[in-house]
Protein backbone atom coordinates (compact mmCIF):
# COMPACT_ATOMS: atom_id res chain seq x y z
CA UNK A 1 0.00 0.00 0.00
CA UNK A 2 1.21 3.66 -1.06
CA UNK A 3 2.13 5.72 2.13
CA UNK A 4 1.32 9.35 2.25
CA UNK A 5 2.83 11.90 4.69
CA UNK A 6 1.04 14.60 5.85
CA UNK A 7 1.80 17.65 7.83
CA UNK A 8 0.81 21.62 8.75
CA UNK A 9 3.44 23.87 8.56
CA UNK A 10 2.81 25.93 11.59
CA UNK A 11 3.56 25.63 14.93
CA UNK A 12 0.23 27.23 16.16
CA UNK A 13 -1.38 25.15 18.91
CA UNK A 14 -4.38 25.71 18.00
CA UNK A 15 -4.15 25.38 13.89
CA UNK A 16 -6.40 25.13 11.71
CA UNK A 17 -3.97 23.94 9.05
CA UNK A 18 -3.48 20.82 11.14
CA UNK A 19 -7.31 20.46 11.59
CA UNK A 20 -7.44 20.78 7.81
CA UNK A 21 -4.57 18.01 7.57
CA UNK A 22 -6.68 15.62 10.22
CA UNK A 23 -10.19 16.40 8.53
CA UNK A 24 -8.46 15.37 5.04
CA UNK A 25 -6.83 12.02 6.34
CA UNK A 26 -10.52 11.05 6.98
CA UNK A 27 -11.17 11.22 3.08
CA UNK A 28 -8.19 9.53 1.85
CA UNK A 29 -8.62 5.43 1.44
CA UNK A 30 -7.04 2.45 0.39
CA UNK A 31 -3.20 4.51 1.36
CA UNK A 32 -1.42 4.95 4.18
CA UNK A 33 -1.02 8.17 6.35
CA UNK A 34 0.90 9.51 8.55
CA UNK A 35 -0.02 12.51 10.01
CA UNK A 36 2.93 14.42 11.75
CA UNK A 37 2.31 17.37 14.08
CA UNK A 38 5.22 18.98 13.79
CA UNK A 39 3.85 22.27 16.25
CA UNK A 40 5.79 21.51 19.17
CA UNK A 41 9.05 21.00 17.15
CA UNK A 42 11.94 23.43 18.39
CA UNK A 43 13.94 23.92 15.56
CA UNK A 44 17.19 26.54 15.44
CA UNK A 45 16.93 28.77 13.15
CA UNK A 46 19.19 28.06 9.77
CA UNK A 47 22.11 29.59 10.11
CA UNK A 48 25.31 29.12 7.55
CA UNK A 49 27.36 28.49 10.19
CA UNK A 50 25.59 26.27 11.36
CA UNK A 51 25.07 24.06 8.16
CA UNK A 52 29.10 24.04 8.04
CA UNK A 53 28.90 21.55 10.61
CA UNK A 54 27.63 18.75 9.83
CA UNK A 55 27.64 17.89 13.42
CA UNK A 56 25.00 20.56 14.22
CA UNK A 57 22.64 19.19 11.99
CA UNK A 58 19.39 19.92 14.28
CA UNK A 59 17.86 16.27 14.92
CA UNK A 60 14.26 16.55 14.07
CA UNK A 61 15.41 17.91 10.51
CA UNK A 62 17.03 14.19 10.44
CA UNK A 63 14.48 13.09 11.17
CA UNK A 64 11.92 14.09 8.46
CA UNK A 65 14.00 13.62 5.58
CA UNK A 66 14.23 10.07 6.69
CA UNK A 67 10.42 9.93 6.76
CA UNK A 68 10.15 11.89 3.37
CA UNK A 69 12.16 9.48 2.02
CA UNK A 70 10.43 6.38 3.28
CA UNK A 71 6.47 7.98 2.05
CA UNK A 72 5.47 7.63 -1.37
CA UNK A 73 3.55 11.19 -1.49
CA UNK A 74 3.06 14.30 0.56
CA UNK A 75 0.29 16.74 1.80
CA UNK A 76 1.70 20.30 3.42
CA UNK A 77 -1.04 22.61 4.41
CA UNK A 78 0.76 25.83 5.11
CA UNK A 79 -0.14 29.05 6.59
CA UNK A 80 -0.05 32.17 4.97
CA UNK A 81 2.26 34.98 7.23
CA UNK A 82 2.21 38.92 5.51
CA UNK A 83 1.77 37.37 2.35
CA UNK A 84 4.55 35.69 2.59
CA UNK A 85 5.60 31.94 4.02
CA UNK A 86 5.44 31.37 8.04
CA UNK A 87 9.09 31.56 9.54
CA UNK A 88 8.35 28.12 11.37
CA UNK A 89 7.85 26.54 8.27
CA UNK A 90 10.27 28.34 6.20
CA UNK A 91 13.25 26.85 8.39
CA UNK A 92 12.58 23.88 7.85
CA UNK A 93 12.25 24.13 4.46
CA UNK A 94 15.64 26.23 4.21
CA UNK A 95 17.25 23.79 6.33
CA UNK A 96 15.74 20.59 4.40
CA UNK A 97 17.14 22.03 1.00
CA UNK A 98 20.53 22.15 2.95
CA UNK A 99 21.21 18.57 3.95
CA UNK A 100 18.90 16.85 0.71
CA UNK A 101 18.98 19.14 -1.78
CA UNK A 102 15.64 17.53 -4.10
CA UNK A 103 14.23 15.90 -0.66
CA UNK A 104 10.71 14.85 -2.41
CA UNK A 105 12.30 13.12 -4.94
CA UNK A 106 10.08 13.69 -7.45
CA UNK A 107 7.53 12.33 -5.77
CA UNK A 108 3.59 13.92 -5.75
CA UNK A 109 2.69 16.60 -3.07
CA UNK A 110 -1.03 17.80 -2.20
CA UNK A 111 -0.62 21.04 -1.18
CA UNK A 112 -3.14 22.80 1.06
CA UNK A 113 -3.96 26.32 2.48
CA UNK A 114 -6.39 27.89 4.64
CA UNK A 115 -6.52 31.29 6.82
CA UNK A 116 -9.61 33.13 8.46
CA UNK A 117 -10.14 35.25 5.56
CA UNK A 118 -11.43 35.32 2.23
CA UNK A 119 -8.80 34.34 0.34
CA UNK A 120 -7.93 31.24 1.87
CA UNK A 121 -3.73 32.28 1.92
CA UNK A 122 -3.95 31.37 -2.17
CA UNK A 123 -1.28 33.90 -2.63
CA UNK A 124 0.98 32.19 -0.55
CA UNK A 125 -0.37 28.51 -1.82
CA UNK A 126 0.79 30.20 -5.22
CA UNK A 127 4.36 30.56 -4.23
CA UNK A 128 4.69 27.26 -3.00
CA UNK A 129 3.44 25.50 -6.02
CA UNK A 130 6.29 27.24 -8.07
CA UNK A 131 9.14 27.07 -5.34
CA UNK A 132 8.99 23.81 -3.86
CA UNK A 133 9.73 22.21 -7.02
CA UNK A 134 12.92 23.21 -6.38
CA UNK A 135 13.35 20.76 -3.61
CA UNK A 136 11.91 17.78 -5.79
CA UNK A 137 8.53 17.97 -5.41
CA UNK A 138 6.01 17.32 -8.24
CA UNK A 139 2.77 19.46 -7.09
CA UNK A 140 -0.23 17.03 -8.21
CA UNK A 141 -2.68 18.93 -6.65
CA UNK A 142 -3.74 21.91 -4.82
CA UNK A 143 -6.81 23.36 -2.81
CA UNK A 144 -7.12 26.67 -0.69
CA UNK A 145 -9.72 26.43 1.70
CA UNK A 146 -11.89 30.56 2.55
CA UNK A 147 -12.84 31.96 5.62
CA UNK A 148 -11.92 28.74 7.40
CA UNK A 149 -14.50 29.04 10.91
CA UNK A 150 -17.09 29.12 7.97
CA UNK A 151 -16.45 26.40 5.74
CA UNK A 152 -15.29 23.55 8.53
CA UNK A 153 -16.99 23.54 11.99
CA UNK A 154 -17.16 20.09 14.42
CA UNK A 155 -15.56 18.16 11.41
CA UNK A 156 -17.98 18.81 8.61
CA UNK A 157 -17.10 20.80 5.59
CA UNK A 158 -19.51 22.99 3.60
CA UNK A 159 -20.81 21.02 0.24
CA UNK A 160 -18.96 23.35 -2.46
CA UNK A 161 -15.35 22.71 -0.67
CA UNK A 162 -16.15 19.03 0.24
CA UNK A 163 -16.30 18.72 -3.20
CA UNK A 164 -13.48 20.95 -4.25
CA UNK A 165 -11.22 18.71 -1.96
CA UNK A 166 -12.43 15.56 -2.73
CA UNK A 167 -11.92 16.05 -6.53
CA UNK A 168 -8.12 17.50 -5.47
CA UNK A 169 -7.36 14.05 -3.28
CA UNK A 170 -8.41 11.96 -6.37
CA UNK A 171 -5.90 13.92 -8.21
CA UNK A 172 -3.21 13.34 -5.46
CA UNK A 173 -3.96 9.40 -5.01
CA UNK A 174 -4.18 9.20 -9.22
CA UNK A 175 -0.69 10.26 -9.40
CA UNK A 176 1.00 8.05 -6.43
CA UNK A 177 -0.28 5.14 -8.75
CA UNK A 178 1.09 6.44 -11.49
C1 LIG B 1 2.23 37.18 11.68
C2 LIG B 1 0.94 36.79 10.98
C3 LIG B 1 0.72 37.18 9.68
C4 LIG B 1 -0.44 36.80 9.01
N1 LIG B 1 -0.61 37.13 7.71
C5 LIG B 1 -1.66 36.63 7.01
C6 LIG B 1 -1.76 36.81 5.60
O1 LIG B 1 -0.92 37.42 4.96
N2 LIG B 1 -2.83 36.29 4.97
C7 LIG B 1 -3.79 35.55 5.63
O2 LIG B 1 -4.72 35.06 4.99
N3 LIG B 1 -3.73 35.37 6.98
C8 LIG B 1 -2.69 35.88 7.67
N4 LIG B 1 -2.58 35.66 9.03
C9 LIG B 1 -3.66 34.95 9.74
C10 LIG B 1 -3.47 33.43 9.65
O3 LIG B 1 -4.11 32.98 8.48
C11 LIG B 1 -4.09 32.77 10.89
O4 LIG B 1 -3.33 33.11 12.03
C12 LIG B 1 -4.17 31.26 10.78
O5 LIG B 1 -4.73 30.75 11.98
C13 LIG B 1 -2.81 30.63 10.56
O6 LIG B 1 -2.91 29.23 10.45
P1 LIG B 1 -2.54 28.23 11.65
O7 LIG B 1 -3.60 28.41 12.71
O8 LIG B 1 -2.57 26.88 11.03
O9 LIG B 1 -1.17 28.62 12.14
C14 LIG B 1 -1.41 36.06 9.72
C15 LIG B 1 -1.19 35.68 11.04
C16 LIG B 1 -0.03 36.04 11.69
C17 LIG B 1 0.19 35.59 13.11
Amino acid sequence: MKKILAFAGSNHSKSIHHELIEFTSTLINDVEIQVLDIRSWDIPIYSIDMDNDPVQTPELISKLIQLIGEHDGFIIASPEHNGGTPAFLKNILDWLSRRSKKVFNNKPLFLMSTSPGAKGGANHLNFLIHTLPYQGAEVAAHFSLPSFYDHLKDGIMTEEHLEKLQKNIEEFTNKLKE
